[in-house]
C-alpha cells in the first residue's frame, strides 16, 4: 500500500503516476487521465474518447472502472500486462500506474474561458472559419485543440459542446485569439447553433487546449494528410514548423476533398508554401469530382494515391494525418506496408466528446 498523500473525501483517491513519480488525486468521476493532465502532468493522449490508444498506461496496483472496451486498441501482451487506457478508466481505490510521459512537450494548463465570435465566414458550403476574441489567452501548441461549448442562453443546444483543432499557430503578439475551421455535421445542435443562429458577437465557452498531436523534431521530409476540416491542425503545424525554423525541411501536403468546390484555404497554403524555403508540393485529392469537370489534378481516394504522389521514398517520412478515421486508417496501412516506422506516424482522427461516456453516479 502506498503512503496516502493529501486529505481527501470520500469521492477521490490518489492516483501515483510511475514510482518513484507523482501523485495527485483523482475524483472517481473522472478519468484517470483528466485527473493527470488537469493537475499539469505531461501524460501521453489526445483523443480523450477512447479511440487513439495514445493514453495507453500499465495497471500496477488498484481497481479502476472501465467504460469502454480496450480491447481493440491493446495488443494481446498489452491486455496480459493489465495495461488500461487512461481517458476510459475511472479510479475506485487508490490507483498506481507506470506510463512513459511526454518529453519536452511544452505541458500548457487547461483553463475554461469566454470567447466572442470576431468573424464568421464560408470557406465552402459546409466549412465556417470562425475567429474568437477570448477573454482569457489560451497558449497552446499547434496541433492541439479546444472544447467550444455554447452558452446557456443559447436556447436549442444548451451545454452542447464539441472538440475542434485550432486553425493557426498561437500568435503570441494576439494571444486572445483563435480560429477554427467547423464543418457542419448532420444532428450536430452545436454545428446546427454555429451554422444558423450565432452571428458575430456571440458568446462561446472553452476549455483547453487539450491534445499532443504536434509537431516533432527531426531531418526527415514531412507527409501532412488532410481531409475535409482536418487541414486545421495540419496548417497549424506548419505554420509552427516555420516559427520554429523547421521551414526547411521537405514537405507534401496533401488535401483530400470530395470535389473542387470543397477546397479551401488554399490562399493561406500558399502563404506557407511562400515562407517555406524547403520543398513544398501540395497536392488536392478529389473523391467525387465529376468525371467530366476540367480538373486535371489528382482523383480518388488518398490512400490509393499515395505511391504515386510521393514516390518510392515513402518510408523516409515523418507523417502527420487528420481527418476522419477510415482515410486515417487507410493511409496508415500503406505507410507501414511501405516501411515508415509507426513511431514516425502521428494522427489526429475525427472523434469528438459525441463518442464520450459520461461517468454515472454509482
Ligand atoms: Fe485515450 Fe485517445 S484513447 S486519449
Amino acid at each position: 500500500m502506498f503512503d496516502r498523500l493529501f486529505r481527501r473525501g470520500p469521492t477521490e483517491f490518489n492516483l501515483q503516476i510511475n514510482s518513484p513519480g507523482t501523485t495527485v488525486r483523482a475524483s472517481t468521476k473522472e478519468s484517470l487521465l483528466l485527473a493527470a493532465i488537469n493537475q499539469g502532468i505531461a501524460f501521453p493522449y489526445n483523443c480523450r474518447v477512447g479511440g487513439c490508444g495514445e493514453c495507453k498506461c500499465k495497471l500496477v496496483q488498484g481497481k479502476v472502472k472501465e467504460l469502454t472496451d480496450k480491447s481493440y486498441l491493446l495488443s494481446a501482451e498489452e491486455l496480459q500486462q493489465n495495461y488500461i487506457l487512461a481517458c476510459q478508466s475511472l479510479p475506485r481505490s487508490d490507483v498506481v500506474i507506470e506510463v512513459a510521459l511526454r518529453q519536452g512537450a511544452a505541458a500548457h494548463p487547461i483553463i475554461e474561458t469566454e470567447g466572442r465570435i470576431q468573424s464568421l465566414r464560408h470557406l465552402t458550403h459546409d466549412i465556417l472559419h470562425v475567429v474568437l476574441e477570448l477573454q482569457q489567452a489560451m497558449p497552446y501548441t499547434a496541433g492541439q485543440y479546444a472544447d467550444l461549448i455554447v452558452p446557456a442562453e443559447a436556447d436549442r443546444c444548451v451545454g452542447e459542446g464539441r472538440s475542434f483543432s485550432f486553425a493557426s499557430a498561437h500568435d503570441p503578439q494576439r494571444p486572445q485569439r483563435v480560429d477554427f475551421f467547423i464543418r457542419k455535421t448532420h444532428g450536430g445542435a452545436f454545428t446546427e447553433w454555429l451554422f444558423e443562429q450565432a452571428v458575430v458577437g456571440s458568446s462561446l465557452s472553452l476549455q483547453g487546449p487539450y491534445g499532443d498531436f504536434q509537431l516533432r523534431p527531426g531531418l526527415q521530409p514531412l507527409l501532412c494528410i488532410a481531409g475535409g476540416s482536418g487541414l486545421a491542425p495540419i496548417k497549424a503545424l506548419l505554420e509552427q514548423a516555420i516559427e520554429d525554423h523547421q521551414g526547411h525541411r521537405h514537405v507534401t501536403l496533401i488535401l483530400g476533398a470530395r470535389t473542387e468546390k470543397d477546397l479551401y484555404a488554399l490562399d493561406e497554403i500558399d502563404q506557407i508554401r511562400r515562407r517555406w524555403t524547403g520543398r513544398f508540393q501540395f497536392i488536392p485529392v478529389l473523391s467525387t469530382e465529376p468525371a467530366h469537370s476540367a480538373w486535371a489534378g489528382q482523383r480518388g481516394l488518398i490512400h490509393e494515391q499515395l505511391h504515386a504522389i510521393v514516390g518510392d521514398r515513402l518510408n523516409e517520412h515523418q507523417a502527420y494525418l487528420c481527418g476522419p478515421p477510415q482515410m486515417i486508417d487507410a493511409c496508415i496501412a500503406v505507410m507501414t506496408q511501405a516501411g515508415i516506422d509507426p513511431s514516425q506516424i502521428h494522427f489526429d482522427k475525427f472523434l469528438d466528446s459525441g463518442h464520450m461516456v459520461v461517468p454515472q453516479d454509482e
